[in-house]
């Protein structure tokens, strides 16, 4: 099927603003002001390598200042592929305000009480299903899941969950940053940051 025909124009004329010389001051900025107008605002893209090739799926930002912060588990796909090379990328997309950020670093894994203190702020169910399932691995069929699913909440209605030791949190250490402001007939902002020693370059790109 032919799809060149679809085609949503922004006609958003604003200026891109940019807070100063540090992206991460911009992002605060860009997150905050999507969080009035976006969804999800904290669902991202991210990419990570497999031998040479790119794997991709959403995520849930959880945190951010100098590092951005994520949670998974570290047998599933993912991370596997992070423990075997750290570069990562993190691409927002908030469709309401056109408006994309891109965010390529360096990930680590993050301390095992900062993990263990967010993993118990998770409503019960969601800490119920991280403990039983053992994410990117084949299941026999989505039913075996929740009879599982359902046989644990009962066991731990009055108990604690087990702290599954495979759930674990990534930092992400930016080194690029770009802004990206969609705008009328394509002729989108772009402004991108690159980290150089402890400084960060600013340059403007074409869209
Ligand atoms: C909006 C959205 C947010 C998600 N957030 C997370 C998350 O924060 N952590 C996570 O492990 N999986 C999350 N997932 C599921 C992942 O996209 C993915 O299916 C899962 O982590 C397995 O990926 P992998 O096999 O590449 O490791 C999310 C999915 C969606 C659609």
């Amino acid at each position: 099927m032919k799809i060149g025909s679809t085609r949503k124009d922004y006609k958003l004329k604003k200026k891109i603003k940019i807070k100063n010389n540090n992206p991460i001051d911009t992002f605060d900025y860009w997150y905050k002001n999507a969080t009035k107008l976006v969804a999800e605002p904290n669902a991202f893209c991210l990419s990570t390598i497999k031998d040479k090739a790119p794997e991709s799926r959403m995520m849930l930002l959880k945190d951010y200042g100098d590092n951005f912060t994520f949670f998974t588990n570290i047998l599933s796909n993912k991370g596997i592929e992070l423990m075997e090379n750290m570069n990562c990328n993190m691409n927002f997309w908030w469709k309401e305000i056109h408006q994309q950020v891109r965010i390529s670093g360096i990930s680590k894994l993050i301390k095992t009480d900062i993990t263990k203190k967010y993993f118990y702020s998770r409503p019960k169910g969601s800490q119920i299903a991280a403990y039983l399932s053992n994410q990117s691995k084949r299941i026999a069929s989505y039913e075996t899941l929740i009879k599982k699913y359902k046989k644990i909440i009962k066991k731990y209605d009055n108990k604690k969950v087990p702290y599954p030791k495979s759930w674990v949190g990534f930092c992400v250490e930016p080194l690029k940053i770009e802004f990206w402001q969609g705008a009328e007939f394509r002729l989108h902002q772009r402004v991108e940051f690159i980290k150089e020693g402890n400084k960060w370059k600013k340059k403007l790109l074409a869209p």
